[in-house]
This record gives C-alpha cells, structure tokens and sequence, in this order.
C-alpha cells in the first residue's frame, strides 16, 4: 500500500505535493520521491528514507512550478532504495503507482527485448516503460489506456509526459483514488487527506476510469475513452478521521481492509492457468522442498498464533513433520535442528528480537531459512535465506489483526506449494477456488460488524473470559484471547475445548463468558459437548460457528460465519474475534491503537 499524489495549479506545486505526502505517510513511508515540470523537461528528486529525507534533496529553485506528482512508499517487490523509489520514468514517461503489477515479469521481458534499459527491481518500472512505449505514437491518455490494458493486478497511477507537459493523466483498478477540486488547483490522490486542508470537494474515482487535468479544466473518462459524468461530494472529515480513511481507530480501519490485504498476498503467487502455487514467490533452490525432511517454525505473540496453525496445514496438506517454538523459547532448548532442515521465522515487523535471534540460531545450526515478512528489507526479510512477503501494507494499530489472516494465507501457499514439489496428492484446484473467495467471504462478517458491537456491549464489564476452540481453531482461540486482553486489558485465556475437563472448568460461573468456537467436520459434536459443560456451571456461552445445529439454540450467543474448506475456517473465524476485541476495548475506553504498555515492534529480548 503506498500513497500518490498529483496537484497542478496555481499554487507552488512541489510544496503542495510535499505536504500532502505528509498527510499519506501512514500509507507507507520507507521512501519518497517527486517529479515535476519546470518548463526545460521532468525532474526528479526521490530517496530511501522519509519525507523529511526527501525535502532535503529540494533547493528554492526547484519551487517554480504548478504540476508536479509525488510517492511515499510501501515496498512489496524491490527493497527499500533510492533506485526503487517512485517516482519511476522512461524516455518521455514519468509516474508514481500504488497497487501491485501481477504479470510485470513478462512484461519487463517484452520491453527489454524492445530495447528498454531497467533501473530497478518494482514491478512499477514496466509501466512507465510500456506507457512510454505507446507515447511514441499516441497522445498521453491513449497511451496510458492502451498499456493498462495489458497491465494485470492492481494500480492507482499519475503520470506526466515530457511532450506533453500541460496535463497529468491518472486511472485506477483495485486501488484508490480521489479527485479534489478547490479554487487553487486540482488534486489527484489515493486518499482525500492529501489535500484536505486544502479543499473537502472530492470525486472518487471507480475501477477502469481515468482523468485528464490540465490548467483549464478536468475530463474524465471509460476505458473506451468516453466521457463519464460523475458527482462532486462534500467530505466532513477531520485530517486524522480521514488519515484513517473516516475510521475511528487505525485497528478497525486494519480489519476492514483485510479483503484487499489477502487479495494483494495472493496476487502473483498463484498460477491459475497451471492451477499451482507460483515456485518463484518463495525463491527456494530447485528441488530443495522434495529432499526437505522436517520443518521448524519460530515466532512470538499473534505471529506464534499463525505457526500453530501452519503446523496444522503443513502437516495435514504436505504431510512435513513440523515442530512449533516461541521464538523467546527455541535457542534455550537445544533445538535437534540439523543441515538441510528448513526454519521458518514468521513476523510481520521482521524486527522481533526473540523471532530474529531464533532465526540466527538456526542458521547457525545449518538450517535453510524463510522469512514470512510483511516489510520489504527488514532484518528477518534480509538475513533469511528466502523471504515470502505479505502484503497487508503497514500496520499501524499495535494489534495485529490483517498481517495476522495475510501470513495464514502465506502459509496456505506454502502447504500447497510442499505438496505439489512432493508430489503429495490434494485437490489444488479446489484449494485455490476457495482462496479467492475468502475475500469476499470476510466482506460478509464485516457487513455484520453491528451485531459483533452488540455482544460487545453485553459483556464489556467483564473481568475474565475463557476462549475455547479445537484443532485449527484452538490457535484462533488463543488469538481471540489475546486481541481482547491486549486491547481491553481484560484477562482472557485461549484453551484448547479439550482441556477445560482438565482444571481451567474450575473457573466456569455466571461471570465468566466463554467464547466457543465451532467448526464443521468429526470435532463438532466434542465441540457441542463442551458447550454442555459450561452451560450446565451458569457459563455464558458466545458461540462463533461455521455450522448451524439445533443443539446451539440455547446458547446465549450464536454468530455463524460463512463456510469455507476446513484449512481456511481460521481466516475467517477470527474477524469477528477482531472486531470483538476492538468494541470493548472501545467500550472501555481504551486506547485500541496504542494500549499501555505494548510496543508495535518488540526489539528487545
Ligand atoms: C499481536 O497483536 C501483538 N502486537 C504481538 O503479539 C506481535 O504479534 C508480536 O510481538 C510479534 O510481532 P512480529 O510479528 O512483528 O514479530
């Protein structure tokens, strides 16, 4: 996720571009970059690092201009760099981007046969390259329209021409973007904060439109270039409501956005025409998983919570024995991990002392490592000897909630992928065809978010909850819990449904609410019956199902989400978990983005 901005008018445009940049920092910020007119031809400035970085490399002179476009970005293919900063350009083509290229590697093979040089390692450079491509013979907008018609994945773009320095042409799949109007000037965005302060008249901009703007005025357009009328609209947001894009809290905004995260982490890694995993995507050596004998996972808190599950997976799908360590755990027990194993490190910060010390520790032991990272260049991502990013863009909320269900669907893509090197016989077709409807599947939880806020309000004074679940969801039970005790500060523990026998149905009364998570298949009825067993101690029983049964009617909360195969019950089951945690914390009045104590990244032991 990365933030664009374009602005031409009457006012410094750079200074314009500039702020605005800042108000899209939380869209991503490990590096920036501008491109303008200034009447001899394009100029860029752009570098690693943060705005301020950026401003440095900007003299006086560079300030005498009206159209100028700017990127903060959030890597997801080519690390942190100036080269693979945005704004990228070509012969006559300069432009910055937000989205995901899918198909960007044949296209650079294309463009390079035709003579183009590349200069970085995005899949955003092909764009400018193959819009340039067409600006041989076209005018700007033709061009770029033809180009994106080749352009598979997600894209929010602006670019600017050297032949045609008068106008800025945007367009937009899958990826945001606004238009915004004010007596100074015209302002292209991905998000209405970037120019807020300046005006609240916006237009938003639908998938497969495109704009023209120039000094007299505004077009915009289909994909067939016909002209599309649409609505002016009055946005009353604050600058910080709309930072979180009208969001109370970055962790609600995070939870809702978790469709698009799982589509970006699924985009490219799946080869649908072959109906495989995409081999490239996890850079291991050839024929490397088909001699692997045993795998070793090593994380810390919600990341812990996502190995457990991979073991699951792995596991019943590959048929690798996995083992699972807290990262603060693995190096103190003299792990029997040898030459040839493969380590795991799962963490989306990829700076977690514990997670990066295990991770060293294996290598130092011989072990082949994966990072399974959500930050392009962190340490975990750059000593790993292969890294699978996620591409949830940054998290801002310290509750981990959309990296979380992005590494449950890297690990998935692992499985499959194990399988299919071993040859170890699944019905992949059937695994990718529900993968691409988790999306859409957790739309229709979150469209019933007011029912989550009405269980919230039911039992926020608590003081303890037990969180129950078994096989793929007993780690879904253990994350549920910590969500709430993280974000609520409400004691709360995860158990395996199995164990209450074993001492924890000692603490079962009418205060006590225990969340029960029931899932299809031969654990239901084991399931059932530990619902029995708290309702005959006065328990309160919230039920999160993903089967409907007569012998739930009497718990005092069902909530049934949508079906899905077994291995993907975990993604969804925990939305409403997410969001349950978030409204009593928000009920409680605590600080769901920042609760005490906690850090967004642990970098200490
Ligand atoms: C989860 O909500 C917490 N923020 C915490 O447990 C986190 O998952 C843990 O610190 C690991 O972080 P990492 O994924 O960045 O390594």
């Amino acid at each position: 996720m990365c933030g664009i901005i374009g602005y031409l008018g009457r006012e410094n445009a750079i200074r314009v571009v500039i702020e605005g940049l800042r108000h899209l920092e939380y869209r991503g910020y490990d590096s920036a970059g501008i491109a303008y007119v200034d009447g001899t031809g394009l100029k860029i400035k752009k570098c690693k690092g943060k705005i301020n970085d950026l401003e440095k490399l900007i003299s006086s002179e560079d300030c005498q201009t009206q159209l100028a476009i700017g990127h903060t970005r959030w890597a997801t293919h080519g690390v942190p760099a100036d080269y693979n900063a945005h704004p990228h350009s070509s012969d006559n083509v300069v432009l910055v981007h937000n989205g995901i290229i899918e198909n960007y590697r044949e296209l650079k093979d294309r463009l390079i046969s035709k003579g183009y040089i590349f200069t970085s390692e995005t899949d955003t450079e092909v764009l400018s390259h193959l819009i340039d491509l067409y600006h041989k013979e076209l005018p700007l907008e033709e061009a770029v329209r033809e180009a994106l018609r080749q352009a598979k994945g997600s894209y929010a773009i602006v670019v600017l021409s050297k032949k045609q320095q008068d106008r800025m042409v945007a367009a937009r799949k899958d990826s945001p973007l606004v238009f915004g109007l004010s007596d100074q000037g015209y302002y292209i965005a991905s998000d209405v904060p970037a120019f807020l302060r300046a005006t609240n008249r916006v237009v938003f901009i639908n998938d497969h439109e495109f704009i023209t703007v120039t000094a007299e005025g505004y077009r915009i357009y289909d994909s067939e270039g016909k002209p599309v009328e649409k609505e002016i609209q009055q946005v009353n947001w604050s600058p910080s409501m709309a930072e979180k894009g009208g969001y109370k809290h970055f962790m609600l905004k995070e939870i809702h956005e978790q469709p698009r995260a799982i589509a970006d982490t699924l985009a490219g890694r799946l080869l649908l025409n072959e109906q495989r995993v995409n081999p490239a995507e996890f850079g291991f050596p050839d024929g490397y998983l088909k001699t692997l004998d045993k795998i070793f996972i090593g994380a810390c808190g919600t990341s812990w919570h996502a190995s457990l599950i991979g073991k699951y997976l792995i596991e019943s799908i590959a048929e690798v024995p996995v083992e699972v360590d807290l990262a603060s755990e693995f190096r103190y027990r003299k792990p029997l991990i040898k030459g040839g194993d493969l380590f795991i490190a799962i963490t989306q910060s990829g700076e977690t002392a514990d997670t990066l010390a295990a991770q060293r520790e294996a290598k130092s032991r011989g072990a082949y490592t994966l990072s399974i990272c959500n930050v392009l260049g962190a340490t975990s991502a750059r000593e790993a000897d292969s890294v699978f990013y996620t591409h949830s863009g940054p998290e801002i909320g310290v509750a981990s909630t959309k990296a979380f269900t992005t590494q449950l669907t890297a690990l998935m893509l692992f499985a499959m992928l194990l399988a299919s090197e071993r040859q170890v016989d699944y019905d992949t077709a059937m695994y990718i065809d529900e993968l691409l409807k988790i999306p859409e599947k957790i739309e229709q939880i979150l469209k019933r978010e007011s029912e989550i806020l009405n269980i919230a309000k039911q039992y926020s004074k608590a003081q303890d909850f037990l969180y129950l679940g078994r096989g793929l969801l007993y780690p879904i039970a253990l994350e549920g819990a910590l969500k709430l005790k993280e974000i609520s500060y409400i004691h709360a523990e995860g158990y395996p449904s199995g164990e209450m026998k074993h001492g924890p149905i000692a603490l079962i009364d009418e205060e006590m609410p225990v969340v029960i998570l029931v899932q299809k298949g031969p654990l239901k009825d084991k399931v059932l019956s530990n619902i029995e067993e708290v309702k005959a101690r006065g328990g309160r029983t919230i039920v999160f199902t993903s089967v409907e049964d007569p012998a739930l009617k009497d718990s005092d909360v069902v909530f049934t989400i949508p079906e899905t195969l077994p291995e993907l019950e975990p993604i969804l089951m925990v939305v409403p978990l997410q969001l349950l945690a978030y409204h009593i914390g928000v009920l409680r009045g605590c600080d769901v983005d920042q609760p005490r104590n906690l850090a967004k990244s642990v970098t200490v032991e």
